[in-house]
């Protein structure tokens, strides 16, 4: 079967690692080891303290920029968070949204997500969405029930056209951060139902075009797996995104595949 014309995207969520210097020495060594590969979007996600300077050393290179999480006004009194604004001009192109870290210790939910889906979009920002269910719900058959409600949620109020401009990951709660990843088949089962559901809300056309990604313990040995599900575009990657030559050994894989 012919593979979709969508572009693979590989993100790197570095969560809360890494200080100013660090960030630069790994940028330095991943743009080296991916300076060839032109068939796979590539993203880093620093923290915020070291977004502009990784922005700056990124220059000319093949990899963009993402932040983990924003507010969704442009400026004002909010003590501690950051504009959509800000991100754009520190140089993100992308932003993490929903995340089940914000979703579980923030307390973040589907209607606050919703408004900076749509302030990400305003702004220009490409947000990645996150959902996912949890290991009780995916044993009380609720996984299908779940996405359904986390997708309409943080979707909810957007016109067919801004759809595609957004890129969903499908993160299983349980899979994350645990190194017990999602066989291909349960995450392409998933990304198949989501993406059905994109067609039912924007059309098939729309729907054929939005970039889903898998996360959850994915590593070098198991990316090719994933890449190779007809409606998995992708990873976000957390992990193994933080050493450089791990990341890169993702970022090949994923070239190697879709150049078969
Ligand atoms: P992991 O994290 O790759 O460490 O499982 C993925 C994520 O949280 O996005």
């Amino acid at each position: 079967m012919p593979r979709p014309l969508r572009q693979p995207l590989i993100a790197g969520n570095w969560k809360m690692n890494k200080t100013v210097s660090q960030a630069q020495a790994f940028v330095n060594h991943l743009r080296e080891a991916v300076a060839g590969v032109n068939n796979v979007e590539i993203v880093v996600c620093p923290p915020f303290t070291a977004l502009f300077s990784a922005s700056q050393a990124l220059k000319g290179s093949n990899i963009f920029l993402g932040a983990q999480n924003m507010y969704y006004y442009e400026k004002g009194a909010f003590t501690g968070e950051i504009s959509p604004l800000m991100l754009q001009e520190a140089g993100c192109r992308y932003v993490i949204l929903g995340h089940s870290e914000r979703r579980a210790y923030f307390g973040e939910e589907d209607t606050l997500i919703n408004l900076k889906v749509k302030a990400a979009l305003r702004t220009g920002l490409t947000p990645i969405i996150c959902i996912g269910e949890q290991l009780a719900e995916r044993e009380a058959g609720k996984t299908k029930e779940v996405i359904q409600k986390q997708l309409a949620g943080s979707l909810a109020g957007l016109d067919s056209e801004l759809y595609s401009k957004v890129v969903i990951a499908y993160e299983p709660v349980w899979a994350i951060g645990t190194g017990q990843n999602a066989t291909a088949f349960e995450a392409q089962e998933v990304s198949n139902f989501i993406r059905g559901l994109l067609a039912n809300n924007a059309g098939p056309s729309w729907a054929e075009k939005i970039r889903l990604l898998y996360g959850g313990s994915v590593k070098p040995a198991n990316m090719a797996v994933f890449i190779k599900q007809p409606d998995i575009d992708g990873a976000l990657v957390g992990g193994a995104s933080l050493e450089a030559a791990d990341f890169a050994l993702i970022i090949k894989t994923v070239q190697e595949v879709i150049s078969k």
